[in-house]
């Protein structure tokens, strides 16, 4: 039976098992650092939608010094964590909230990001969200999304579970996998620029687009 989207990420059991494998992942680090491309260096005010313990701020505080961030996360346990991974560093703040509903008035940010975080809502309130971070960005700001997204077929979504080394009991029932070609086209409907795909292995892809500026 399909979990209601974040009931998962409240036991322990769960959010150990996912942390103590988030680095083994093959290739994952190769599209975060696809990610960390596109994120400008002088990025000030960030925001990460279900940042878990923190670990993409992580990575992009490292070399954006003057970078505020506020990362957003509904799982009690993983806010803890990345209270703990960010203590002393008071321009990065973690907050609870759920995405299932709007976001929380934070004001506006020239950079918004996500890991394998989205997929876990209602593709309905993916395609709200999405229009939410619109709305929320600078012009020229950019929305990257490093995605868990459907495979085309069930072989390939089997061949996905076996390339990463998991039996596929232990998907996430929480799942809701979307496929790259339909978040691409919302994307460019709700007036991003520059959308694409902009690295993909198997189910793993960034999404990027930019919203534009008044003067093009
Ligand atoms: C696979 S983990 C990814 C965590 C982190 N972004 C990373 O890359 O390691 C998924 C995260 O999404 C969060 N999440 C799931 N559903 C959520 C919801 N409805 N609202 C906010 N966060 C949610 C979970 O609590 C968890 O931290």
């Amino acid at each position: 039976m399909k979990a209601m989207p974040a009931e998962e990420w409240t036991t322990a059991e769960h959010v150990d098992r996912y942390l103590g494998r988030a680095d083994r992942c093959p290739r994952r680090a190769e599209g975060e650092s696809v990610l960390l491309e596109h994120v400008p260096r002088d990025a000030r005010r960030v925001l990460d939608l279900g940042t878990g313990d923190g670990r993409l701020l992580g990575l992009l505080e490292t070399d954006r010094r003057e970078m505020l961030a506020v990362g957003l996360d509904v799982s009690e346990l993983m806010l803890e964590a990345a209270r703990e991974r960010f203590v002393g560093k008071e321009r990065i703040e973690v907050v609870e909230h759920d995405l299932t509903a709007p976001l929380p008035t934070l004001g506006r940010f020239d950079t918004v990001v996500s890991s394998m975080a989205i997929h876990h809502l209602e593709h309905e309130r993916k395609h709200s969200l999405y229009s939410e971070v619109f709305d929320l960005l600078e012009p020229g700001g950019v929305f990257a999304n490093f995605e868990h997204v459907a495979s085309p077929t069930r072989r390939l979504h089997l061949a996905f579970f076996a390339a990463i080394d998991e039996p596929l009991e232990h998907e996430d029932r929480s799942d809701r996998l979307l496929d790259v070609e339909s978040q691409l086209r919302w994307l460019r409907e709700l007036g991003f620029d520059d959308v694409d795909c902009y690295w993909k292995w198997l189910e793993m892809a960034l999404l990027v687009g930019v919203k534009p500026t008044t003067d093009g």
